[in-house]
C-alpha cells in the first residue's frame, strides 16, 4: 500500500481527494492547520470510506515542524500540495500574507522532498496563469498572462519553482494541475465546500441565496464580449476533479510520465455563463433564484475555458457529470449544512 501525504486534506479539493485516494487503496496522511477547514471534516471522511486518515496539524511555514514529522514518516511515495490560501480579493489587500504563506509551504516541502527522498510532487495550480487567453478554448500551450491578482502569482511562481526544482535534481517529479472552476459536493454530502463568511465564489454564494441565507445574488456584469454578455467559466464537479488527482499520483508513482515536470488542464471543456448556471441552479433545485445585474467586479476575466484533450488523452481522465449534476450535489450539501444534518 503506498502512503500519499495531503496537505490542506481536509479543505474543500483535498477532502474529496482523500475520499478518492483511500478509495483506490491508497493510505493517506494529511496535514493540514485548520486554517480554513475543520477537524470534523476527518470523522465525515471516516464516516464515507470506513477509513479514518491521520490528521496532523501542522504549519507548512513551520520548517522545523515539518521536517521533525516527515522525519518519521520517510515512506510516503508522494505528495499532493493543497495547503494553500486562496481568496483573490483578500491577496490584493494583504499580498505579503499570500506571497509567504503560499510560497514558503511550497519551499518546504520541495525542501523535506529532497532531504528525505520523496520522489513525487503533484500541486493545484489554477487556470488564472492563463488571464485572459486570446484563443479559446485553452491549452497548455497557451501562453501564460501575468497574473492579476498576488494570489494568481503564487500559483504561477510556486509552477516556477517546481519547475525549476524538478530540473535540477532529476529525482524529484512533479505534475501541476491547472483547475478550472470547481464546484459541487460529495454525493453523500458529507463533505463540500464550506466558505467562511461570505462566500466569494459563484456557486455558493448562489446556494445560499437559494437557501434564504442571502438576499440576493450579484451577478457581475451582462455587457461581456459573450453570448447573454456575462463572464462564462469552465465549472467540473468536484468529485471529477479529485479523481484527477488519483491518476496523476498514480502516473508518477508507476514512472508513466513523459516528462520529470508535466502540466494538465482539468476542466470539462464546456464554457457556462453566469446566467446559464443561475438556470441550472433552478433546473435542479426547484427554487426560483433572486439575482440582479450588478457592475463588473473588478479583475474578472471574460471568458474562459478548458480544452482538456492533453489530460484526456494522457492521463485517460475526463469529466463524467454534467453541469446539472455538480449543482445539484451543490445544493443538496447546502440544504444539508443549513439543516444541522452533518
Ligand atoms: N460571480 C457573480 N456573482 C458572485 C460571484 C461570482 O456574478 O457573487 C461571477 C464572476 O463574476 C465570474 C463567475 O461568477 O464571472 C465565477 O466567479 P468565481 O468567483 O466563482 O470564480 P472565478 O473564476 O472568478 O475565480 C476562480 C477561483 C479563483 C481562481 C480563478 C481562476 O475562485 O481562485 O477561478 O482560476 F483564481
Amino acid at each position: 500500500m503506498k502512503n500519499i501525504l495531503v496537505t490542506g486534506g481536509t479543505g474543500y479539493i483535498g477532502s474529496h481527494t482523500t475520499v478518492e485516494l483511500i478509495g483506490q487503496g491508497f493510505e493517506v496522511i494529511i496535514i493540514d492547520n485548520l486554517y480554513n477547514s475543520e477537524a470534523e471534516v476527518i470523522d465525515r471522511i471516516h464516516k464515507i470510506t470506513g477509513i479514518r486518515p491521520h490528521l496532523e496539524v501542522l504549519d507548512l511555514c513551520n520548517q522545523e515542524k515539518l521536517d521533525a514529522f516527515i522525519k518519521k514518516h520517510k515512506d510516503i511515495s508522494a505528495i499532493i500540495h493543497f495547503a494553500a490560501y486562496k481568496a483573490v480579493g483578500e491577496s490584493v489587500n494583504e499580498p505579503l500574507k499570500y506571497y509567504r504563506n503560499n510560497l514558503l509551504s511550497l519551499i518546504n516541502i520541495l525542501g523535506v522532498m529532497k532531504l528525505y527522498g520523496i520522489p513525487n510532487l503533484v500541486f493545484s495550480s489554477s487556470c488564472t496563469v492563463y488571464g485572459q487567453p486570446e484563443k479559446l478554448p485553452v491549452t497548455e500551450d497557451s501562453p501564460l498572462q501575468p497574473a492579476t491578482s498576488p494570489y494568481g502569482n503564487t500559483k504561477q511562481i510556486g509552477e516556477v519553482i517546481i519547475k525549476d526544482t524538478t530540473h535540477s535534481n532529476e529525482n524529484i517529479k512533479a505534475i501541476s494541475l491547472r483547475y478550472f472552476n470547481p464546484i459541487g459536493a460529495h454525493p453523500s454530502s458529507l463533505i463540500g465546500e464550506l466558505p467562511r463568511g461570505v462566500p466569494e465564489n459563484l456557486v455558493p454564494y448562489l446556494t445560499q441565496t437559494g437557501y434564504g441565507i442571502r438576499e440576493e445574488l450579484k451577478v457581475f456584469g451582462n455587457d461581456y464580449d459573450t453570448p447573454d454578455g456575462s463572464c462564462i467559466r469552465d465549472y467540473l464537479h468536484v468529485v471529477d476533479l479529485a479523481k484527477a488527482h488519483v491518476v496523476a499520483v498514480k502516473r508518477l508513482i508507476e514512472n508513466k510520465n513523459k516528462k520529470n515536470y508535466e502540466v494538465f488542464n482539468l476542466g470539462t471543456g464546456n464554457g457556462v455563463s453566469v446566467l446559464e448556471a443561475i438556470r441550472s441552479f433552478e433546473r435542479v433545485s426547484g427554487v426560483k433564484l433572486k439575482y440582479r445585474i450588478v457592475g463588473r467586479r473588478p479583475g474578472d476575466i471574460e471568458k474562459i475555458w478548458a480544452d482538456p484533450s492533453f489530460a484526456n488523452s494522457e492521463l485517460g481522465w475526463k469529466t463524467l457529470s454534467s453541469l446539472d449534476e455538480a449543482m445539484k450535489t451543490a445544493w443538496e450539501w447546502e440544504k444539508v449544512v443549513r439543516s444541522n444534518k452533518l
